[in-house]
């Protein structure tokens, strides 16, 4: 037994302890391939992208502005997270139907629910431009007008590049700080309908308190259907379009997944600084991210506290109160990984051995220059944080402010929450005079809280709220930003180039900026704490264990008990862990397997991994993702919609 115990051990940790981080470019995945092959990976470079024939990347599209999502039909069929369908399946829920908790399943193509705002794009091809980008710009010109070189060339290659074209959209993007700049050309379809989601109670459950933690139990998908025009081009809305037919869409693989296997993640990352000075990091885990998680958890306190007391505000505010709580976690995580990787201390060591080589270069100096600006820069950038979390985060005097999803009484408190904090976080020099004025008139902000949110029909005094401060933070904090960050720009830029040369033999992948990129790894469990080990796959004996009707994010359908109940089903897979580098617009990426099959969504990372935007620790850094087998045995079982199985490959 006890020698059975330690051979898998022993086989275990070869597995998973050589854990690449890296978000790579997949026009460039060719200097990867021998890598990803060596590590089990059966498909070549050109199967995962090309612009000669179809490939994967066809099958992976930009969900919205901030998800990743995947197509698995010939006809359109495309499915997400259910976190990244949230706010359509949200604006089509009222207390009569109520999708969000019962969930929602299209039985005819008729039933497809159009989601307007909604778009998905998918990429057409990738360039490096920089030659392009830059020409006209000398050396010494001042960052001014390289930026503004950089604009009017981009401005260009984007205006040529979707000149006749129906749907077709470009972006221009920096790379590595700007030393190089890619194009990034995509279709955009618009006719974007609903057509399945699971009830929130499988969709989310769990809930914020299972949020970026394993084990983990939560069904995080949704499914959309993407609608073209006649010739299969992006259109409008209409009810002639019919279903899109992709390039390329994901076959599935129902085989399972075993620990070690080989995973890779094709999405969307929408922001990594994997470069950054120590003096940021410093900023960003001591001091900004701190004083954010102290405001968010008074705000969540107000929203948690009105939500438990009526079911109407439970689903105008579950929209919100998940993004707010979702940051606020992370960043607890963020703090903590930050901490125990020792990270300000040894990109201080780092710093310093490059200087040494520095010398005499024309690299000498730069970081201590950042260091100098950053030092410069980090009360405007604090007072920047602030003012977000708390007079902009004010709902009553929004443009944008949707009556249904508002509610005056949670505004009205946390008025009061806000700006104590802005009161105690902005040094008073550095407070509108405006706002020390109407303070000292109302005598607290009790008081001028009670004063402004009496009705929603008297939003005047709101809206010279808002309007004073933000014309603060336009006049006082972001000119002062903009001027700091474009010095700074260009030590980042020399700085960058300069990591670069220093580490010669080391692969620097771009930081994440919300374009297309590969990330590889194995399936793999990790150790949380001294004498822990999480195994890397949940199943639904798991979701049963945590079911409890009296506690919402635990309360699962009656039918997926009596399911249960029927016996057989103790290991349906629920989610798998793997040390793909993984973030923020990841969310919904397909995880493919080494034939290039599905497998899985990805939709998350675990806690003590969530410093990976900063710092990779191989040790405990997972993203976490839902086995597609989940999907279909929800799809089936719950939804009773097989007819949408019956649209995909299941191999
Ligand atoms: N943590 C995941 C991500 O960053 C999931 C967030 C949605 N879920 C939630 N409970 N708020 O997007
Ligand atoms: N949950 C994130 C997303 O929505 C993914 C992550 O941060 O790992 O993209």
């Amino acid at each position: 037994m006890k020698k059975h115990f330690l051979s898998i051990i022993a086989a275990l940790v070869p597995l998973c302890a050589v854990a690449d981080d890296g978000m790579w470019l997949p026009n460039l995945i060719s200097a990867r391939i021998a890598d990803m092959q060596a590590k089990g990976f059966r498909l070549s470079a050109e199967d995962i992208y090309s612009v000669n024939q179809a490939s994967l990347k066809d099958a992976v599209v930009l969900f919205g502005r901030g998800c990743t999502g995947e197509l698995i039909s010939s006809e359109g069929l495309l499915i997400t997270n259910h976190h990244c369908g949230y706010g359509q399946i949200q604006s089509h829920s009222s207390v009569e139907h109520d999708y969000l908790r019962d969930g929602f399943w299209a039985m005819t193509r008729a039933e497809e629910l159009p989601c307007p705002g909604l778009s998905v794009s998918f990429l057409e091809r990738m360039d490096d431009v920089s030659s392009q980008v830059l020409r006209g710009y000398e050396a010494g010109m001042g960052e001014r007008q390289r930026d503004s070189v950089v604009r009017s060339n981009s401005a260009r290659l984007i205006e040529e590049a979707t000149a006749d074209e129906k749907g077709l959209r470009a972006s221009v993007e920096a790379m590595y700080y700007g030393n190089i700049y890619y194009i990034f050309i995509y279709r955009e379809y618009t006719d974007i309908r609903l057509v399945g989601a699971p009830p929130s109670s499988i969709g989310k459950f769990g809930g914020d308190t299972d949020n970026w933690m394993w084990p983990r139990h939560t069904g995080d998908f949704s499914m959309f259907r993407v609608y073209a025009g006649e010739d299969n081009m992006p259109a409008d809305y209409s009810p002639e379009n019919r279903p899109y037919s992709p390039k390329r869409f994901f076959s599935i693989s129902t085989k399972g997944v075993q620990e070690g296997d080989f995973t890779f993640i094709y999405g969307f990352p929408g922001s990594t600084r994997e470069y950054i000075h120590s003096s940021e990091v410093e900023y960003i885990s001591e001091v900004s991210d701190p004083a954010r998680i102290d405001i968010r958890t008074r705000r969540l306190e107000i929203q948690k506290r009105h939500m438990a007391a009526s079911q109407k505000v439970r689903i105008q505010y579950s929209a919100k109160c998940a993004s707010v709580a979702n940051a606020w976690k992370k960043w607890q995580g963020e703090v903590k990984g930050v901490r125990k990787m020792n990270t300000v201390q040894k990109k201080r060591e780092y710093e310093r051995a490059f200087e040494l080589w520095a010398a005499g270069s024309r690299y000498e100096g730069v970081t201590e220059r950042i260091a100098a600006l950053e030092r410069e820069l980090r009360p405007y950038a604090f007072a920047r944080d602030i003012y977000s979390e708390t007079a902009y985060a004010v709902e009553l005097p929004k443009k944008n402010l949707v009556l249904k999803d508002y509610d005056i009484d949670i505004d009205r408190e946390s008025f009061v929450v806000e700006m104590e904090a802005f009161l105690r976080y902005v040094p008073e020099e550095m407070q509108p005079q405006w706002f020390r004025e109407r303070l000292a008139d109302f005598g607290s902000i009790e008081a001028w809280s009670e004063a402004m949110f009496r009705s929603v029909d008297e939003r005047e005094m709101a809206l010279e709220f808002a309007e004073r401060m933000q014309e603060w933070y336009l006049s006082e904090i972001r000119p002062q930003i903009a001027r700091l960050s474009s010095e700074m720009a260009l030590e980042y830029r020399t700085y960058m180039r300069g990591q670069m040369e220093f580490e010669k033999d080391r692969d620097f992948f771009p930081d994440a900026n919300l374009t297309l990129r590969v990330a590889y790894g194995r399936v793999c469990g990790y150790s949380p704490a001294d004498g822990t080990w999480y195994k890397p796959v949940s199943t639904l004996m798991g979701v049963i264990e945590k079911d409890n009707p009296d506690i919402f994010d635990y309360n699962i359908p009656q039918t997926l008990r009596d399911i249960y109940a029927r016996g057989g089903y103790e290991d349906t897979p629920v989610c798998f862990l793997a040390n793909n580098h993984t973030t923020g617009g990841n969310s919904g990426s397909p995880v493919i397997n080494a034939d290039g099959e599905l497998i899985g969504l990805n939709f998350d990372r675990v806690w003590e991994g969530t410093m990976s935007d900063i710092v990779f620790d191989p040790e405990v850094c997972r993203n976490i993702s839902l086995d597609i087998r989940y999907a279909l045995f929800v799809i089936r079982e719950i939804g009773h919609a097989g007819h949408l199985i019956e649209e995909m490959d299941l191999r």
